[in-house]
């Protein structure tokens, strides 16, 4: 596990749209898997940026979503459809047939799950995945259980991922309690990864994932065992790692 811990916010965020940018330039048909959130909103508007000014070509470029929540209208601004259309995609040329999202409102969501594997499989894998990180320490929505899960999967969201995710809603009452989410073993097929995180509110999460044993308690401590992952973290988030540790 490489550690990088950047300045601030917006130098992770940099460094993160150099290395998709990178991935797109070494391989114009690259799979990239993408997260939502707030944390990589400005990876995506770096994105946008490389690809007005710096003429960054995403024409061949597929991308799959983590997760989405479980019966929401894609239309729904707290939709991860409605996100990354207003974030990321209607500002870049990635063809719409590219564009992977798992389907919340499908009428047979195990089904659903199942196309989502083949869809992946079909493209040859995620070439690069980006990732955030909860505080209680899920990947994707993979919460913390007593076994990790392997494919893509419905899920119940968890008291702390709910609280978390209620500044996006009107009211703590309107956050879906069920998502669908990539599994953990599809997260971590992918063939390189990058989790971001910054901010003293995930200075507990990054260190338990770093430094616990690999538990389903702490879904992202099986980042341990990937050959290639990046933790791109800022000075806060790295608050309690110990510096000579950090591997770079
Ligand atoms: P955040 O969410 O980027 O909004 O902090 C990350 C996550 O929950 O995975």
């Amino acid at each position: 596990m490489k550690i990088v811990v950047a300045d601030d916010y917006k130098e992770l965020s940099i460094l993160t749209a150099k290395t998709l940018a990178s991935q797109i330039f070494l391989k114009p048909d690259s799979v990239l898997g993408l997260a939502t959130g707030s944390t990589p909103t400005l990876v995506y508007r770096e994105l946008i940026r490389m690809h007005e000014q710096d003429k960054l070509d995403f024409a061949h470029v597929v991308t799959f979503n983590l997760d989405e929540y479980l019966g929401i209208d894609p239309k729904n601004e707290n939709s991860y459809h409605y996100y990354m259309q207003h974030n990321f995609f209607n500002e870049v040329n990635i063809p719409k047939d590219n564009i992977y999202i798992p389907d919340g409102q499908a009428e047979d969501i195990d089904k659903e799950c199942k196309d989502y594997e083949m869809s992946i499989c079909k493209h040859r894998g995620i070439d690069i995945q980006i990732l955030g990180i909860g505080q209680n320490g899920h990947i994707g929505f993979n919460e913390p259980d007593v076994e990790f899960e392997a494919a893509t999967h419905t899920v119940k969201l968890n008291e702390n991922t709910i609280k978390a995710n209620a500044r996006f809603f009107k009211d703590q009452n309107e956050v879906p309690k069920f998502a669908i989410s990539m599994g953990i073993k599809t997260i971590m097929n992918a063939k390189k990864i990058l989790l971001l995180a910054n901010g003293e509110t995930k200075v507990d999460a990054i260190y338990h994932m770093i430094n616990d044993g690999i538990t389903s308690q702490v879904p992202a401590s099986i980042l341990q065992l990937h050959p290639d992952v990046t933790v791109l973290i800022d000075e806060a988030a790295a608050e309690r790692l110990d510096k000579h540790k950090i591997i770079v």
